[in-house]
Parts: structure tokens; C-alpha cells; sequence
């Protein structure tokens, strides 16, 4: 396994690379929600690369970067296990130089959801996921759907920009009473851990009531708040279900949606999210 922290380098390699190279973007703190996508990768690619960046414009003046959990040693180590043959880590200063002034914006798809509690977030996602695909170049990417409108705007980028790969989106992984994994329920006091299983209960009940023959999207709304609201240490930021390509709010589900949900344990945000 090659590690490389300079752009020079990863381009290097990649111009002696043969074959397929699937791409794995991620800031690290790995588990095996990510993992799940580096196998998916080495399934299908002649050659990995995995990167760990953790992204400083994606964050907001009021957010997590500097506490964001960092374990480059442990994350090494299973990258290893999981035969990754290039992992990518650059600094900050390396992506982003002093003089660094260019940034890509997708439009619509960015607005609802998290882009309208997280402002700036997606320009900044959209920004480095631009820069790693120019400086990797990817056959194939992988993202979750843990972060099912992340997938939806790159995969809006990469169509209106004309980016020449294929974009893959990969189950959630999730714990065994349904949490699913984040690098950020490491925040999570035992209480809240235990807490944070409403949320997929939540989903669970309204893709239930869904398989059931409900189409009307404001009650399916009303059951997840109201069950969520059972529980104490749950705040919540919102209960989304919305067309599962455009993201705009549904009344009547008559289309694929996704039904999504951001709630607060404490100082901790969680999302989450399921495809009716
Ligand atoms: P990060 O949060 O590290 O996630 C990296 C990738 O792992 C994302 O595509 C995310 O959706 C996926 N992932 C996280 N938890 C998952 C789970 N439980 N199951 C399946 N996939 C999961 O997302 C980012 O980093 C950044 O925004 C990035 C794309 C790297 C740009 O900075």
C-alpha cells in the first residue's frame, strides 16, 4: 500500500496506474460503513484509492472540524487489511494554498435538507470532490447512502459538469439495533447512544406504514415525530420526505422518496434515511 501526501505523487501514481481505479473519498476515522465501500471498490476495480482528507470548507464557523475524531494510525492499518493500494492524505495547505479561489456550486439540489441547516457545506463538499476527482481520476467513485443527498449532488455534478466517471452509491451499514455508523457517534454519551435507535425505529415505521398502502407524506411525517418525540434526549432538526431525486418536499407520495430525518443527542447531530 502506497501513501502519498502530495498531489504530485497521487498524480504520478495514478499515470502508472493499468486497469479500473475505484476511488473511496473520506475523512478518515474509519468503520465499517466506509470499509463497506472499500470493498465494494476492490470488487470492482484493478486498482484502489482511498482518501482522507478532512475537509475544512465543508464545516461551518460553529461545527466540529478541529474536534472532528482523527486515527490515522487504526485507519491505515484496515486499509491495509482491505488490500487499498493507494491511500491519498493530503494537508490542508496542500489542497487549499494561499492563494486558492475557485469553488463549484450545484444549484437546486443543495438548497432543502442539510443544505439549508448546513450553509456553505455542500460548496465545500462539491469543491474538494471536484479536486479529488481531477487529481485521482476515478473510473468508478463510491459514496453511502448514509449521506443520501451528498450522493444526490455529486451525482448532479458530475452529470452537469460532464465528469467522466461513474458515480456508485453504497448501502447504509448500520449497527445492530439500527444506528447508523458515523465517525460522529463516538460524541454520543451511553444514554444518547441508546437514545439514537429512535431514529431508525422511526424510518422503519414509516417505510411499515408505506408498504401498507400510505401515500400521504404529511402523515407519514406526523408518525416519525411523534415517536421520536417519545424520547427525551431526542431534538429534533427535521423529518423530511421528499422525491427521492429532486429532494423537494412530497404531499403525496406518487414517486420514489426518502424519507430522511436530522436530530440532535446533546451537542451531537445525527441524519439518517431510507428509500420508499
Ligand atoms: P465521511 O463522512 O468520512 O464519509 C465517507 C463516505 O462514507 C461517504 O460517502 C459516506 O456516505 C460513507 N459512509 C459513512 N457512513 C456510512 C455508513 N454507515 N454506511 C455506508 N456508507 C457510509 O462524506 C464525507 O466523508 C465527506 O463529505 C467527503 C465525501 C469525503 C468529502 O469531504
Amino acid at each position: 500500500m502506497e501513501i502519498v501526501e502530495t498531489i504530485a505523487e497521487m498524480k504520478a501514481l495514478r499515470r502508472q496506474s493499468f486497469g479500473s481505479v475505484g476511488f473511496v473519498p473520506t475523512m478518515g476515522y474509519l468503520h465499517d460503513g466506509h470499509l463497506a465501500l472499500v470493498k465494494r471498490a476492490r470488487n470492482e476495480n484493478s486498482v484502489v484509492v482511498v482518501s482522507i482528507f478532512v475537509n475544512p470548507t465543508q464545516f461551518g464557523p460553529a461545527e466540529d472540524f478541529s474536534a472532528y475524531p482523527r486515527d490515522t494510525e487504526r485507519d491505515l492499518a484496515l486499509l491495509e487489511k482491505e488490500r487499498t493500494d493507494i491511500v491519498f492524505m493530503p494537508s490542508d495547505k496542500e489542497v487549499y494554498p494561499e492563494a486558492f479561489s475557485s469553488w463549484v456550486e450545484v444549484g437546486k439540489v443543495t438548497e432543502p435538507l442539510e443544505g439549508s441547516r448546513r450553509p456553505g457545506h455542500f460548496k465545500g463538499v462539491t469543491t474538494v470532490v471536484a479536486k479529488l476527482f481531477n487529481i485521482v481520476e476515478p473510473t468508478r467513485a463510491y459514496f453511502g447512502q448514509k449521506d443520501a443527498q451528498q450522493a444526490t449532488v455529486i451525482k448532479k455534478m458530475v452529470a452537469d459538469l460532464n465528469m467522466n466517471l461513474e458515480i456508485i452509491v453504497v448501502p447504509t451499514v448500520r449497527e445492530s439495533d439500527g444506528v447508523a455508523m458515523s465517525s460522529r457517534n463516538v460524541y454520543l454519551n451511553p444514554q444518547e447512544r441508546q437514545a439514537a435507535a429512535v431514529l431508525f425505529r422511526a424510518l422503519t415505521l414509516a417505510q411499515g406504514l408505506w408498504k401498507g398502502g400510505e401515500r400521504n407524506a404529511e402523515r407519514l411525517r406526523q408518525e416519525m415525530v411523534s415517536l421520536i418525540s417519545k424520547e427525551p434526549l431526542a431534538k429534533i432538526d427535521y423529518v423530511s420526505i421528499a422525491d427521492a431525486e429532486t429532494l423537494e418536499e412530497l404531499l403525496e407520495i406518487d414517486r420514489p422518496a426518502l424519507a430522511s430525518l436530522a436530530v440532535r443527542f446533546g451537542k451531537t447531530r445525527l441524519i439518517d434515511n431510507i428509500v420508499l
